[in-house]
């Protein structure tokens, strides 16, 4: 089973955890990995520590994307935990590519789907107009893909998922549809439904007039998400979300 545990979102579950414009997911199972880091290290581990999570239990940091309410906390948790591996593509910049190093931790580049666990595997470069990676967490109720923003759009992540033999169930994370049109928004939430996708989690950039129409497409298959959800995958976890 693999829990999922939203530690950086633009908003929070309960008025004591801190939200603010990024997005980190830690994913706990046989190892612990960290999805993306927000773009304060300060705030992201303030919220480890009010959720009780200890980051020295981190093994790998997969970086979605280079953008800043991603990667922006990543220094700072470098500068304590340095001896992690980290996940990023081969668009990255040089910059960031030399700093990483530089840090001590292992830095390795991700072009194709690559497993990171027995039951997580990295989707590898989704080309776009920014170019990402996201998660796939294989559970017996499907696959969970985990995104940050969805920069080259949800479907082009369903179709590396089906291009790997796999389809997507179940969603968390950023869809990028703060800013799209009625039209773009239906035509996303569609090739969702269509993909046969019954759970979702929209977090971070999904903005609040997509999260509402999921909200009503969905009914219980919405996961309201933010700072201190929950999902259990896989085994026993069948979906469940704690709260
Ligand atoms: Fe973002
Ligand atoms: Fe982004």
């Amino acid at each position: 089973m693999v829990k999922l545990t939203v530690l950086y979102d633009n908003t929070a579950l309960t008025p004591s955890l801190l939200a603010s414009h990024g997005f980190s997911c830690l994913v706990e199972g046989e190892e612990n990995i960290l999805f993306d880091t927000g773009e304060s290290g300060p705030l992201l581990f303030k919220n480890m520590e009010l959720l009780g999570i200890d980051p020295g239990t981190i093994s790998s940091v997969v970086i979605s994307h280079e953008h800043y309410d991603h990667i922006g906390g990543l220094w700072h948790f470098l500068c304590s935990y340095p001896w992690v591996t980290v996940y990023i593509l081969p668009s990255f910049s040089e910059a960031t590519r030399a700093r990483i190093r530089e840090s001590g931790a292992k830095c390795i580049e991700v072009q194709a789907p690559r497993r990171l666990t027995s039951s997580v595997v990295t989707t590898g470069e989704v080309e776009g107009s920014v170019r990402e990676q996201g998660l796939l967490i294989e559970g017996e109720e499907g696959v969970l893909l985990l995104c940050g923003c969805c920069h080259p759009g949800v479907d082009a992540f369903l179709e590396r998922a089906r291009s790997w033999g796999k389809r997507i169930s179940g969603f968390l994370g950023g869809l990028h549809l703060a800013f799209a049109q009625e039209e773009d928004i239906d035509k996303t939430l569609e090739a969702m439904k269509a993909e046969g996708v019954g759970k979702v989690a929209p977090a971070h950039c999904t903005g609040f007039f997509a999260t509402e129409r999921i909200r009503s497409l969905w009914a219980e298959g919405y996961v309201p998400c933010g700072v201190g959800m929950t999902l259990l995958w896989g085994e026993e976890g069948k979906g469940r979300i704690n709260r």
